[in-house]
């Protein structure tokens, strides 16, 4: 076990109803003007932005906004909430929507409370040293976003996509609904439910310092998500499983998953990042297509975790020797992501890369992480591009 920070400063209102809340909430973290961040539109269908608008409309808090974060949102669209909040004095910024609102509303957050090119951050030439406080109404369970540390933007010149950490941008309150999920088409829920599990699959195959308590909660969680996406995927209109799903997402990523553990694998996320920079595709149906051919690449170097996988969290009969199962567990998610209609390669995701694409990604993904990525086996770029090439 090694040391570790837990930090989880958000607070979460959860349940029913719980959007009625907001205004008493923006009064409770000093919000006076408001920069409304949403997306391409879902919000102003479902009519959660009238509502949200009226409340503080209602209650004199006033605001200005700006909708158009898209998936994988775009740092364009940041300067110019950068550019706004700066003209209209906004010291809060609320997010609704789903994880790319909320990271864009981040890094707004992070360029309205520092000088400079707000990229430089994401580019890791220098740490923020503030950001503008946010709050979110989420409506799709999947990133974590509402309360971690993390925040992804893509870079239009040359499609590079680029996460940036720092507690500085964790959202102070995070109101969670499970109800206002239910608009979300079935592709967007199940990849919702893969990047969940996916957030504590990639602290879980590590090769340093596990807990078993760690575990036991990564195991819970991950049982619990696999279950409830199956649900879902035949009543998509069930509260509990909403509600078991939204909650699992925030625990996901708020650290409580990896906690004495060498900070996790990590090698899918950044290996499906460049995929989504290139692209354009869901984030969480990239990493099933990837994960996969990750998984047959490195489990013989993290082998007592990939057994422990197969039999608490996949089921796997512990028959035979510790490879077989090791690879039956690895069979057995990947029965799961058909089962929720994820793909399990990137032809099914709907892309052919060419060997030019896959080795431009490779190359991006090692240039961004400084040379190797992952801890269940270190890999270095020709690793990465093996993995591209075996994913096809
Ligand atoms: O844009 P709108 O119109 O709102 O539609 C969205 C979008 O098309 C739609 N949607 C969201 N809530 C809905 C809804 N449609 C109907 N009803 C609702 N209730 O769903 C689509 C996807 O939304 P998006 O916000 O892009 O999805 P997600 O939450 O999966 O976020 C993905 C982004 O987050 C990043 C990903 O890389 C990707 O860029 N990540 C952020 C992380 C973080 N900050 O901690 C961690 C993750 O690993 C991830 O990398
Ligand atoms: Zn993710």
């Amino acid at each position: 076990m090694y040391n570790f920070k837990f930090y989880a400063p958000t607070k979460v209102v959860f349940g029913r109803n719980t959007e009625e809340q907001l205004t008493d909430l923006v009064r409770e973290f000093g919000g006076k003007k408001l920069l409304i961040h949403y997306g391409g539109g879902s919000v102003i269908r479902s009519g959660l932005l009238q509502k949200v608008k009226d409340q503080l409309d209602s209650s004199g808090i006033s605001y200005v906004s700006l909708g158009g974060a898209v998936p994988n949102p775009r740092l364009g669209l940041v300067y110019q909430g950068i550019e706004l909040c700066r003209r209209e004095g906004v010291d809060f910024i609320l997010a609704v929507g789903g994880g790319s609102a909320i990271d864009s509303a981040k890094a707004i957050g992070y360029g309205a409370a520092n000088e400079g090119d707000v990229w430089d951050f994401y580019d890791h030439k220098r740490q923020a040293s503030a950001c503008l406080p946010v709050g979110v109404i989420l409506t799709l369970a999947a990133t974590g976003s509402e309360m971690s540390d993390s925040s992804v933007i893509t870079r239009e010149e040359g499609l590079v996509k680029r996460g940036y950490n720092s507690d500085l941008c964790r959202p102070r309150f995070a109101i969670m609904n499970p109800e206002l999920t239910m608009t979300l088409p079935d592709y967007q829920t199940a990849c919702g439910c893969t990047d969940i599990m996916m957030h504590t699959m990639e602290r879980y195959f590590t090769n340093g310092g596990n807990m078993e308590i760690t575990d036991a909660l990564a195991e819970g969680l991950l049982r619990t998500v696999k279950e409830n996406a199956l649900i879902l995927r035949r009543d998509p209109g069930n509260y509990d499983a909403r509600a078991e799903v939204m909650w699992a997402g925030s625990l996901a990523h708020n650290g409580l998953t990896g906690c004495g553990s060498d900070g996790g694998d990590w090698a899918s996320h950044k290996l499906e990042h460049e995929i989504g920079g290139l692209f354009d595709v869901a984030h969480g149906a990239g990493l099933a297509a990837i994960w996969g051919s990750w998984a047959r690449y490195v489990y013989r170097d993290c082998l007592s975790r990939f057994r422990k996988f197969a039999v608490n969290v996949m089921g796997v009969a512990e028959t035979g020797f510790d490879e077989e199962i090791a690879l039956r567990g690895i069979e057995a998610m990947e029965d799961f992501y058909r089962q929720i209609h994820m793909p399990t390669n990137l032809h099914e995701l709907g892309i052919e890369p060419t060997e030019e694409q896959m080795a431009d990604m490779a190359h991006k993904c090692a240039v961004g992480a400084g040379g190797s990525i992952g801890s269940a086996r270190k890999l270095s770029e020709k690793d990465m591009l093996a993995i591209y090439q075996a994913s096809r």
